[in-house]
């Protein structure tokens, strides 16, 4: 299997570099949540994929709680120690599997550059579905499926070995994030198509995010 199968094990490699390398999609994702209008003052927040905290720190500002999930023991490590011990709860977790937080009891759920790594959407709405309190958001953001087509996707060079790493990533469609939430019976607030400051009209857009509410 080539390493970038291993979805957690290439994060346990790129957790070393991951806030320092050069990567416009993380900083870009980083702009888009902060520009997406969520209010989460008081709010409890349960966050997909946290990978280092660069979102977490930012949810934990304003939440009342958040409780931060992901499956690569390096990510996390380096997440933890980010953030002062507190506000947030870490959980090592595949979002493959059912949610360890209970039903009805969240009032946003973030999914950040997770679900590329993600074969199978509608697991993730009904768990986000089941989760949310009436009223509660779910704000997703992801590389662009027209990126994605023309044949991006996320990847780092090793630092310990040099090598390049190719994460393993599957490729969803617009209408497969709208018809995967509506299905779930959420409503889509709003659809975002981001390109980074300074790209040529003609350029595909980096960022895909949407933002749902359970009914
Ligand atoms: C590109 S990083 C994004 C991290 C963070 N959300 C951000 O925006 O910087 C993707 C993260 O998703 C995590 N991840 C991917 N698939 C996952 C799964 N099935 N369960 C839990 N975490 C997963 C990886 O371990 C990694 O930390």
């Amino acid at each position: 299997m080539p390493a970038g199968d291993d979805v957690a094990g290439a994060y346990d490699r790129w957790a070393a570099s991951y806030d320092a390398d050069v990567n416009p999609t993380r900083d870009l994702d980083a702009l888009v949540l902060r520009s997406s209008g969520l209010e989460l003052g008081g709010a409890d927040v349960l966050e997909l994929g946290c990978g280092t905290g660069k979102n977490t720190a930012w949810l934990a500002r304003a939440a009342r709680r958040v409780v931060a999930l992901d499956f690569s023991r390096g990510m996390l490590e380096r997440a933890r120690s980010r953030l002062p011990p507190g506000r947030v709860h870490f959980v090592r977790h595949d979002v493959r599997q059912p949610w360890p937080v209970r039903s009805s009891s969240m009032d946003a759920v973030i999914g950040n550059l997770v679900l590329e790594h993600v074969a199978e959407l509608g697991p993730i709405f009904t768990e986000a579905a089941r989760v949310l309190r009436p009223g509660g958001r779910l704000f997703l953001c992801e590389f662009h499926p027209f990126r994605q087509w023309g044949g991006r996707q996320a990847r780092f060079t090793d630092p310990a070995t040099g090598e390049m790493i190719h994460v393993r990533a599957y490729v969803h469609s617009v209408s497969d994030y709208v018809n995967g939430g509506l299905a779930a019976g959420l409503r889509l607030l709003h659809l975002g198509e981001t390109h980074e400051a300074g790209a040529a009209p003609d350029a595909l857009p980096r960022l895909l995010s949407l933002l749902f509410q359970r009914p």
